[in-house]
């Protein structure tokens, strides 16, 4: 067998062998394969797709590239939770407190910002003193105790992933169902939590653009839980706008911290209530209908802020010091309308271009700067009002382009 075969034969629409796809992908991983034929073979993949059995297959690479974390040392279920990735998504870090304070064990592997999307861990280095690396020990002591931990992906955990992902991120072949599935559910079952709740974002601000991709990922993430014994859970919930009000890693933060103080009532605050309920529900036996009670009680008595002071104290944060850009510019509006819509990729490429994600791997972030939306979809705007405010990294200049353009109005006259 040589890879060129196996490039063709997926070219031409053929259904790969295990031992092909694991010829494959480990001599890349060992870098026998060279990256501009994975390439190919990747292009192969997102054009032709593939069929269920040979994504566990890959699937199953993937996890035997690295260890399986044993959670077997922590009390109680274990429950992960995943979003396939968006703009001002910081539910993870509002979820696991919540949950948290509710007795769910819930053991976070978060990753950095990727593209126009931001990462949790990002988010959680913009408190100074937060340490995202805990060794396994800590990880463990820490779930028993306090009960949620989230760390930055350690490299033991499907490796052969970080490399892929890595070659798909700079080659256009982000945006393929088989690849996302295997890369996440590989992650997922390496990282060794009974339970995963998967939040499967659509839209245009996310990597799945239409419902049936949605769908069609959410059945394929449930077959390789179902091979593993793991019980997979997916929401599918919609990424056209923002979630929140605030983008940027500092900012974001600060608007997860007047969330758990019960200050804000908006979709997202709806999207972690509905995703902590879900593994309230799989991991206590209640109801859903009661978790959601237990949910919003949390929230009301203080218990989810409580819990997300300890989680942060736990791993050395000091929120106190949180900083956030003094260089502000406000962008007015130049339209008289409703607001219909806002392109929800344009204010993350924009958060990007403002220095708050990378652009190489080397890239540093800038935590300070971000977009607060002052105006969001169902408002009401008059010419001159203000849309959004941009924190810009100190001493840079104005944006000088119109961003009424990243919102869509309807005339009201
Ligand atoms: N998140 C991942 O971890 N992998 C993908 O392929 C897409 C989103």
């Amino acid at each position: 067998m040589t890879i060129v075969d196996v490039i063709n034969k997926k070219r031409l629409g053929y259904e790969l062998t295990k031992e092909e796809l694991e010829y494959a992908f480990m001599g890349f991983y060992r870098e026998e394969i060279p990256d501009y034929q994975m390439s190919s073979l990747l292009m192969a993949i997102c054009l032709k797709g593939m069929n269920d059995r040979e994504i566990l297959d890959l699937t199953d690479i993937f996890i035997k590239s690295g260890e399986i974390l044993d959670l077997s040392k922590i009390d109680g279920i274990t429950v992960d939770k995943h979003s396939t990735g968006g703009v001002g998504d910081k539910t993870t870090l509002v979820i696991a407190s919540i949950a948290a304070s509710l007795g769910v064990k819930v053991p976070k592997m978060s990753g950095r910002g990727l593209g126009h999307t931001g990462g949790t861990i990002d988010k959680l280095e913009s408190i100074p003193g937060f340490r995202v690396n805990l060794t396994e020990e800590e990880f463990i002591n820490q779930l028993n105790t306090v009960g949620a931990a989230i760390i930055s992906q350690t490299k033991d955990l499907a490796p052969l992933d970080k490399k892929v992902y890595a070659l798909r991120d700079v080659t256009g072949t982000v945006e393929s169902i088989p690849l996302i599935a295997v890369s996440i559910m590989s992650k997922k079952i390496a990282s060794g939590a009974d339970k995963i709740v998967i939040d499967v974002k659509v839209g245009n601000g996310a990597l799945l653009k239409t419902e049936a991709d949605a769908i069609e990922i959410s059945r394929i993430m449930k077959i390789i839980g179902d091979k593993y014994n793991r019980d997979v859970e997916t929401m599918i919930t919609y990424m056209d706008i923002p979630l929140g009000i605030a983008i940027g890693n500092s900012l974001e933060i600060l608007e997860v911290i007047k969330i758990l103080k019960n200050e804000e009532n908006n979709y997202l605050v709806s999207l972690c209530k509905a995703l902590a309920s879900k593994m309230v529900e799989i991991s206590q036996g209640v109801s859903l209908e009661k978790a959601s009670m237990m949910v919003d009680e949390v929230l009301k008595n203080g218990k989810a802020y409580e819990k997300f002071l300890e989680i942060i104290k736990a791993q050395g944060g000091d929120i106190s010091q949180i900083k956030v850009s003094q260089n502000r510019q406000y962008v007015y509006s130049t339209k008289k309308g409703h607001i219909t819509g806002m392109n929800a990729y344009a204010f993350g490429k924009l958060s990007l271009d403002l220095g708050g994600g990378r652009v190489t791997k080397e890239d540093k972030i800038d935590n300070t700067v971000g977009i607060i939306l002052n105006k969001k979809v169902g408002d009401d705007v008059e010419v001159g009002d203000i849309l959004c405010t941009l924190y810009l990294k100190e001493g840079s200049q104005p944006i000088q382009s119109d961003l009424t353009n990243f919102y869509t109005f309807e005339d009201k006259r």
